[in-house]
C-alpha cells in the first residue's frame, strides 16, 4: 500500500521504517529540515536498536523516503499521524497543537476515499473532534484511532509484531473502507496472530491512556510497597515474586525503584487527570495523582538515601550517578528519575561524576553543568559513593571487586533492586536497595 507518516519522532521514524519493511511504499513528512536530513541518509536522531539496520534497508529498497513537503503525499491510501502531544507548560494537559497542525496541513492533499490514521496519544474526545473537522472541510476521508502501544528500546519490535492492535472508527458511510484498509496495512501481523480490538473513537483513545495509567499505578503501587517493606524489615523483590505468581496480578511490571520516567507514563497520567478534570470527573482518577507522587518521591528518597549512605553531608560528597536514560537500551532522558537524581544530587552540593552508555549526549542538553565521565570506571574513580538508577547490563554485571579498587569507599546504592546484595556486601561494600534488607 501506499502510506503517509506524518511527524519523524520516535513513534513517527519508528512507524515509517517499519511500514516500509513490511513492503508499503511510505512517505515520511516532518517540518524539521533538519531530522528529515538525517533520516534520509540513514541516520536516526535517537538511539533504537534494530531502527538504523531497518532503515538503511527500506531507504535502500526505494519504498522510504522522507520530507519536509506535505504535498508530497497526495496519492497515499492511509495517512498515519505521530506528532507529538507533550505537556503544556502552565498544566498537565496534553498539547495536541500538533496533532491539529496535521490534520489541517493534510486536509488539502486529501483524496475523497483516504483514510487518516490517528496514533498519537491523545485525551479522549479529540479523535471526534478531528474527524468532525475532516467533515466540516468538505472531505470525505475517514478517520480511525489506532494508538501506539510501542515500547523505547523494543520499539521496532512493537511496531512489527504488537501485543494487540485498536482500531477505533465512528459509525457511518466510510467505516467498513477504513477498517478493510487499516486491516490490509496490517496483514502481516494480524496474520500472525495478534487480537484485533475495532472499536468506537472514544474507546480507542482511551484504551492507550488506560493501558499506561494502569502500568504506572502497578510501578507506584509496589513502590509505595517497597516504602513498607523497608519499614517493617521485608523484602520488596521476593513480595513481588509471590504476589506475581497470582496470574491475575502478574510479575511484570512489578520492580521497584527509582520509579518510572520517560516521554509518555509521566506525561500521560496527568494528562488523563487533566481531561477528567474538564469532564467533570477528576475524582474518578484522583488515584492517579497519589500514582504520580509515590513515583516522584522515590527520587527523593534515592537522594537522601545516597547522601545519609555517604556520611549525611552532601557538599563535596563525590557520588558516581551510573544511567542517566530513563531506562535501558535507549538515550531518551524526558522526566529521567535517574536525571533527577544527579540534579538533585549536585544541587545539594555533591561532586557528581555521571555516566550512561548512551544518553549523555542528550543529558547534557538538558543539564549543561552536569559533569561527564567516559566510561564508568572513570565515573567510579574516588567516587565516595556510587547510585545506580538506569539498569543497563554493564552496571548490572559490574564486578564489585573492580569498582572497589577504583572507588574512595566501598558504598553503593542500587536503585533499581538489581545487584545482588550478598556479592556486593562480601567485596567489602556498605550496600543498600530500596525495599530490601
Ligand atoms: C511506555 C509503555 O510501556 C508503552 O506501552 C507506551 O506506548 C509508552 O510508554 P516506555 O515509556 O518506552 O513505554 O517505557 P516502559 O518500558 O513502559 O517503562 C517506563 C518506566 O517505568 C521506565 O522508567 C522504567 O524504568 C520504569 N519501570 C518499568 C519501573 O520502574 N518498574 C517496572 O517494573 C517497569
Amino acid at each position: 500500500m501506499r502510506v503517509s507518516v506524518i511527524g519523524c519522532g520516535y513513534l513517527g521514524a519508528v512507524h515509517a521504517a517499519a511500514m516500509a519493511d513490511l513492503g508499503h511504499e511510505v512517505i515520511a513528512v516532518d517540518v524539521d529540515a533538519e531530522k528529515v536530513a538525517a533520516l534520509s541518509t540513514g541516520t536516526p536522531p535517537f538511539f533504537e536498536p534494530g531502527l538504523p539496520e531497518i532503515l538503511s534497508s527500506s531507504l535502500a529498497s526505494g519504498r522510504l523516503r522522507f520530507t519536509t513537503d506535505i504535498a508530497e503525499v497526495a496519492g497515499c491510501e492511509l495517512h498515519f499521524i505521530a506528532v507529538g502531544t507533550p505537556q503544556s507548560d502552565d498544566s498537565g494537559a496534553a498539547d495536541i497543537r500538533f496533532v491539529d497542525a496535521a490534520v489541517d496541513a493534510l486536509l488539502p492533499n486529501l483524496g475523497p476515499e483516504d483514510v487518516v490514521v490517528g496514533k498519537s496519544t491523545v485525551p479522549v474526545g479529540t479523535a471526534q473532534r478531528l474527524a468532525e473537522k475532516l467533515l466540516s472541510a468538505g472531505s470525505s476521508a475517514t478517520l480511525v484511532w489506532n494508538p501506539e502501544f510501542l515500547r523505547e528500546g523494543f520499539a521496532v519490535k512493537d511496531t512489527l509484531s504488537p501485543d494487540r492492535l485498536v482500531f477505533g472508527v465512528a459509525d457511518g458511510v466510510g467505516q467498513d473502507r477504513a477498517l478493510a484498509a487499516v486491516r490490509e496495512v496490517y496483514a502481516a501481523a494480524i496474520a500472525s496472530g495478534t487480537p484485533v480490538v475495532e472499536t468506537d473513537l472514544a474507546t480507542a483513545e482511551l484504551v492507550k491512556t488506560a493501558a499506561n495509567a494502569f502500568l504506572a499505578t502497578k510501578i507506584s503501587f509496589i513502590n509505595a510497597m517497597s516504602e513498607i517493606a523497608e519499614a517493617t524489615g521485608a523484602n520488596v523483590t521476593e513480595l513481588a515474586d509471590a504476589i506475581g505468581y497470582d496470574s491475575r496480578i502478574g510479575r511484570r511490571f512489578l520492580n521497584a525503584g527509582v520509579g518510572f520516567g520517560g516521554g509518555c507514563l509521566p506525561k500521560d497520567i496527568r494528562a488523563f487527570s487533566a481531561r477528567a478534570e474538564e469532564l467533570g470527573l477528576g475524582s474518578s482518577v484522583a488515584f492517579l495523582g497519589e500514582v504520580d507522587a509515590i513515583n516522584l518521591r522515590q527520587r527523593q528518597r534515592v537522594i537522601d538515601r545516597v547522601i545519609s549512605d555517604g556520611g549525611g553531608d552532601p557538599v563535596d560528597l563525590k557520588v558516581a550517578v551510573l544511567g542517566l536514560a530513563f531506562k535501558p537500551q535507549s538515550d531518551d532522558v524526558r522526566d529521567s528519575p535517574a536525571l533527577d537524581v544527579a540534579r538533585g544530587l549536585a544541587e545539594a552540593g555533591a561532586l557528581v561524576t555521571a555516566y550512561d552508555p548512551e544518553a549523555m549526549g542528550p543529558a547534557q542538553k538538558r543539564f549543561p553543568e552536569l559533569k561527564v565521565a567516559s566510561t564508568l570506571q572513570q565515573a567510579l574513580l574516588d567516587a565516595d559513593i556510587a547510585v545506580l538508577v538506569t539498569e543497563w547490563p554493564e552496571f548490572v554485571q559490574l564486578d564489585p571487586r573492580t569498582a572497589g579498587d577504583l572507588m574512595a569507599h566501598k558504598r553503593i546504592v542500587d536503585a533499581r533492586n538489581v545487584l545482588n546484595p550478598a556479592e556486593w556486601r562480601a567485596a567489602g561494600f556498605h550496600y543498600s536497595s530500596l525495599g530490601r534488607p
